[in-house]
């Protein structure tokens, strides 16, 4: 195919989660022809998810490339937004930053060995005593050890993301199918009823993906996570202006407020198959650990339990690249695919436009795996 004709490719994009539905956008508005196959677009992990466009504080020791992305990409949120809010809705971005918290001396040890390394790696994050924490949001316990303030790790409401991308893209002439693909080969997508022809599949099926191509068999795997969503009272103190996340007992847990007085509180992470039941177990460990942190939710609303499966790859870092001839990856975003979805639409639509992935996005080729799996 010459680049000519790719510039109007047909595509067909496979899942229509934050990923999915964002590469849909941005491929029709470099000019694409596009397709979204998902029998409930808008739905899944990314509906379930707390928002963070949190790089910094999902940094770990290793995971240099991962860090490197999601900065990349949290640069390109802001634009992202504004063009998403011109084409769509505004997604609701809270630029108001990051704490997180530490409960016992253990939990605060963990904090210091991701104060250490974002300082070996150069990105500054400042430990503080836990009082300070609480100048910083009052509603607070006193009983928090220590903590790190990361100013540049933002917040987006994740449902009004959703709805925000898909109207975008119909509005930039996305066809979405609401069917589920059985298969995909180069230049076709099968579905219960029937064959579809393009030039281009982009499997961004999230957790699923693994079961659409033969190279991605064993790559990626579901990541069951439970949130709860909480709901401030007219009588109890509003959620907090910006998103606490803590350690404790040396369980991580986030409350990210959403405008509307919600307040995300996430998540448990293991592994379950594909099972997507919301446990007792998942709820009581964060309630419990919600109110340790922020003692006032005890009086919220229990307004809603969700749970969802992250896509997983080996190393953590997303597989974004071409699989085969005809044929694209843009899956295991792990724990971050809100934040990654600006960067990662950008990827694709280069690959599209048959370029080269740009960028951080090199990394995350595909083939970084297969050459392991080889060795
Ligand atoms: N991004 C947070 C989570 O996956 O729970």
């Amino acid at each position: 195919m010459t680049t000519e004709s790719r510039k109007q490719a047909r595509v067909a994009v496979v899942g229509g989660g934050v990923i999915g539905l964002a590469v849909a956008w941005r491929a029709a508005v470099a000019g694409h022809a596009v397709t979204l196959f998902d029998p409930e677009p808008a739905a899944g992990a990314s509906w379930v998810a707390g928002g963070m466009l949190a790089p910094v504080a999902e940094a770990w020791p290793g995971e240099e490339a991962v860090l490197e992305l999601g900065e990349e990409s949290l640069a390109q949120w802001p634009q992202f937004a504004d063009e998403l809010t011109t084409d769509g809705a505004d997604p609701v971005m809270n630029t108001a930053g990051t704490i997180i918290a530490a409960w016992d001396p253990g939990d605060a040890a963990q904090l210091e060995v991701l104060a250490d390394y974002l300082r070996r790696v150069g990105r500054g994050a400042e430990l503080v005593h836990g009082h300070e924490l609480r100048k910083r949001v009052p509603g607070l316990t006193s009983r928090l050890r220590a903590g790190l303030v990361v100013p540049g790790d933002l917040a987006v409401d994740n449902r009004r993301l959703l709805k925000a991308l898909l109207l975008a893209g119909e509005r930039r002439g996305v066809d979405y199918r609401r069917e589920w693909v059985e298969a995909v080969g180069p230049g076709t997508v099968r579905t219960e009823s029937g064959e579809f022809d393009c030039d281009e599949v982009v499997l961004a099926a999230g957790a699923r993906t693994g079961a659409l191509h033969d190279e991605l068999r064993g790559l990626v795997r579901p990541l069951k996570g439970e949130i709860l969503r909480l709901r401030a009272r007219r009588t109890s103190l509003p959620p907090p202006p910006m998103t606490v996340r803590a350690v404790v007992e040396n369980r991580p847990l986030y409350l990210v407020p959403r405008s509307d007085g919600e307040v995300v509180v996430g998540a448990t992470q293991y592994e379950a198959g594909f099972d997507e039941t919301v446990a007792a177990g998942g709820v009581r460990e964060l309630l419990d650990a919600a109110e340790r942190v922020y003692p006032s939710v005890a009086e919220y609303e229990l307004a809603e339990t969700a749970a969802g499966l992250r896509s997983a790859s080996t190393d953590n870092l997303p597989l974004i690249g071409r699989l085969s001839d005809g044929v694209i990856v843009a899956t295991g975003h792990y724990r971050n695919g809100l934040l990654h979805a600006p960067v990662t639409a950008r990827a694709v639509v280069a690959l599209l436009d048959g370029g080269e992935l740009p960028g951080a996005a090199r990394a995350a080729d595909p083939a970084r795996v297969e050459k392991e799996a080889s060795v």
